[in-house]
This record gives structure tokens, sequence and C-alpha cells, in this order.
């Protein structure tokens, strides 16, 4: 859960969004929200919310109107669906109009007159008013629900990893383009304003040239059913880097260990090498004690950190780094010297926003408005593309796996 949703505005926000989900009329919530408004900002969080909360509202004079809305069809009511269903529920062009879920008692608990409720997909797919299906269901079934939809001429948000296949995942992102729908993989770090900012921060050259990058994404579990560690958590990981470098790899190799159930492991250390000299690193871990998102950028001018644990300062950059001389001694050999430079720290604004709710946003724009989105069909397929890679290095005990070769 985002930090904004730990203040006194955002506990009444989830009030009236959890009133809302169980019947009552969104005019509440507008209303709600004016009356809000009306009272004065203790803190610079609270206007945050009231802009964020006029929004979801579909109120205030910034707001774009339109009478097509998309009619959504929400699939999968587990751990994330909710969270998911919570942002289209308020998303301004979108309208959740049916709910599937295979657990009758998950689908029970979901309160939205008017709207379609069904264990059967094939339900849901069939009712003209879905124009689009969110998939939150477990990973072996992304693929064969997805090509359904696309078939049934409805557009797909697919939940990461796109799906547990790199061909199957470009054959979903190829059909999707020869029938000129959206395929959206949620893939949702792009859509976090910090990322976004850190992508600005590398296009601009204020980092220099990238020598490395390194992330830890480390928990205690949860773990997962279906999947090994690297299946679950390097998803993330991969987009962001992937959005961030713009390049493929060379080679991969990645060891890890499986304490908990024989097969699946629970921790895995991956090494990504780029024909330019750039190094990936990352460390994913089910088996830590403390919580830690965290990446750093080696660069030839400076060094970022970046802490999605941080509330204020989630970018650090440090005007930090060596330099070299070299030097003719006294007795004429050359000498090497390396020079530290040890600048400012600055922390860059970052205008938060939650980044599923950004994300559901611009599905819904992508499908009424054409507008490009970063977490494409084809990106979500490179990213399966490389955790396949992972994943042979893996079984191989750290082989260095060609990438360009390892995929078709
Ligand atoms: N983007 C992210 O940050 C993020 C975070 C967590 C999970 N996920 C992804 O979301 C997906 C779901 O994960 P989860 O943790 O919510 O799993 P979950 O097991 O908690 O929920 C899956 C739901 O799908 C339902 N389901 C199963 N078979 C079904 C069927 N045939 N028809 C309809 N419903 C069916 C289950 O009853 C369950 O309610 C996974 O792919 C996971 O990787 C993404």
């Amino acid at each position: 859960m985002s930090s904004q949703f730990n203040d006194p505005a955002h506990t009444i926000l989830g009030f009236y969004v959890r009133n809302y989900l169980r019947g009552s009329s969104v005019l509440d919530l507008a209303k709600l929200a004016r009356t809000v408004r009306r009272r004065p900002c203790s803190n610079n969080k609270s206007g945050h919310f009231l802009d964020y909360f006029a929004g979801h509202c579909n109120i205030g004079a910034t707001m774009t109107h339109t009478n097509k809305n998309v009619g959504v069809g929400m699939v999968g009511l587990g751990y994330w669906g909710p969270k998911v269903m919570r942002n289209f529920m308020v998303a301004p062009r979108a309208e959740v109009v049916a709910f599937c879920d295979a657990n009758k008692q998950r689908l029970d608990a979901v309160h939205h007159p008017g709207a379609l409720k069904t264990t059967s997909y094939d339900e849901l797919l069939a009712a003209p008013n879905v124009d689009a299906v969110v998939l939150c269901v477990p990973t072996d079934m992304h693929y064969s629900f997805a090509k359904k939809a696309l078939e049934a001429g409805k557009h797909v948000w697919v939940e990461k990893p796109m799906t547990d296949s790199a061909k199957t995942a470009m054959e979903l992102h190829l059909l999707a383009k020869e029938k000129g729908l959206t395929l959206f993989v949620d893939h949702v770090f792009l859509y976090n304003t910090a990322i976004v900012k850190m992508k600005e921060l590398i296009k601009r050259g204020i980092l220099g040239q990238i020598y490395y990058i390194e992330s830890t994404r480390v928990n205690l579990g949860l773990f997962q059913r279906d999947v090994n560690v690297v299946w679950d958590l390097a998803p993330h990981d991969i987009a962001i880097l992937n959005y961030l470098v713009e390049k493929d790899p060379i080679s991969v190799t990645a060891t890890g260990a499986a304490h908990v159930h024989p097969g699946r492991e629970e921790m895995a250390y991956v090494n990504l090498t780029y024909d330019d000299g750039m190094i990936a690193h990352f460390n994913f871990n089910w088996l830590s004690p403390v919580k830690e998102r965290r990446m750093v950028i080696g660069g030839s001018q400076r060094l970022l950190v970046y802490d999605d644990g941080e509330t204020d300062e989630k970018i650090k950059i440090y005007d930090k780094g060596v330099y070299v001389n070299e030097q003719a001694s006294e007795k004429g050999r050359n000498t090497i010297l390396v020079n530290y430079r040890m600048g400012d720290m600055t922390a860059p604004y970052i205008d938060f926003k939650e980044p599923l709710w950004v994300a559901c946003n611009s599905f819904v724009d992508a499908i009424l408005s054409g507008t490009p989105f970063p977490s494409t069909g084809l990106e979500g397929a490179k990213v399966v593309q490389l955790i396949e890679a992972i994943q042979i290095s893996l079984k191989e005990n750290g082989k260095k796996v060609d990438f360009n070769a390892s995929h078709p």
C-alpha cells in the first residue's frame, strides 16, 4: 500500500470507497470530496489527497469529461485483484461492470449493484458491456485467459509476469496487434513517478555513462504456490531495468537455493552483462527478515540510490565519483592516481501518485485514445525472455547463458 494512504485523509477515502463498493452512490463520494476540500489543509499530503480524490470523483475544473467509459470485467479477486479493482472503481473513464472468481466466497464479498457476478469466465467474456478484462489470476492461467479474451475482441490487462513462457507471451503480443486490441502488462513500477524521474535523469545525462545497476528486492515471503522467487519478483526489476536502459544484455548468470520447497528457489543472485560493459546485479530473497526495495545506479558522473521504502526522498543523487590521473614519476615510470570527488547529495522532488492508479488510467487512455504506455505486450514478452534465460542459468548452477541464443 502506498504511503499516501497512511494519512487521515486517505483513511477517509478508504472508508468512503469501501462504502461505495458496498453500494453507496458515487454522489456521496463527490459530496465528501467537496466537504473536505473546504477544510484548511494541515499538511502537504492532505493537499495532494484532495487533488487525487477530486480526480477520482470526476469533479473539479481540470477533469475532461467523456461520454464513453470502458466497461471493465475483473477476473481474480484474491490478494492482488482487489487492489487493482479499487483503482478501476474510481478511475474517471472506467466502469467496473462484471466480476469473476472461481471462489464463490470471494465473489460474494463484492457488493456492486447492477454488475454481473459469476464464477464462469466464459460468462464474463460473453457480456457485451465488458470491453476489457483485468486478469489477476495465477500466472499459469495468464496465457489461456488472455488468449480467450483477445479472441473474444476484449482489451486485456494481464498481471505480471505476462505468461510463464516467452513463446506464449510473444504469441499474445502478436495476437493483440493483429486484432488491434490493447494488451497491457501490469509492470506497475513503470507507473511509479520515482522510476519515471530516474529515467528522465538518465536521459538527461545527469548520471553520465551507466557503469552498473544493482537492485535488492527482499522480504520474508510472500511464498507463491506456483512459481519461484525469480518468476515472482524479477519481473519488477527487469521491467524497470529495460525501461531505464532500453537495451538487452548479452549474457546472464544466476545462482540460487531452494531450502524450503525442493526445486522452487526462494533466493537468487542474478548478473546481467551488456556489450558496453554495463553490469546489472539483482538480489531476490523470500527469506529476508526485513523488507528492502532498493536500487543503486553507478554512473561516470553521479551515483543514484532509489529506496522505495522512503516516504519523502525516494531518490538521492550523490555528486560523487572517481577520476584517474596518470603521472610520470621521478624515476620515469608511470603511476596511476585515483582521485575521489566528494560532492553534495540532492533529492529531487517527486510528485507521487499511487502507481496502480496511474497504471489503470494509462490502460483506459490507451483503449479510448491510443495513448502510448510503457508496459506493452512486447515489453512484457521481453521480460519473460530474460526470466527464461535466468532460469536456464539457475538450473545449471550459474552457467553463463548467451541471452540472444536463449530465445527464438
Ligand atoms: N503487479 C504486481 O505488483 C503484483 C503483485 C501481486 C501479485 N501479482 C500477480 O497477480 C496475479 C494473482 O496473484 P494473487 O497473489 O492475487 O493470487 P491469488 O491466488 O491470491 O488470487 C488469484 C485469484 O484467482 C482466482 N481464480 C483461480 N482460478 C480461477 C478461474 N478459473 N476463474 C476465475 N478466477 C480464478 C482464485 O480463486 C483467486 O481468488 C499473479 O499473476 C501475480 O503474479 C502482481
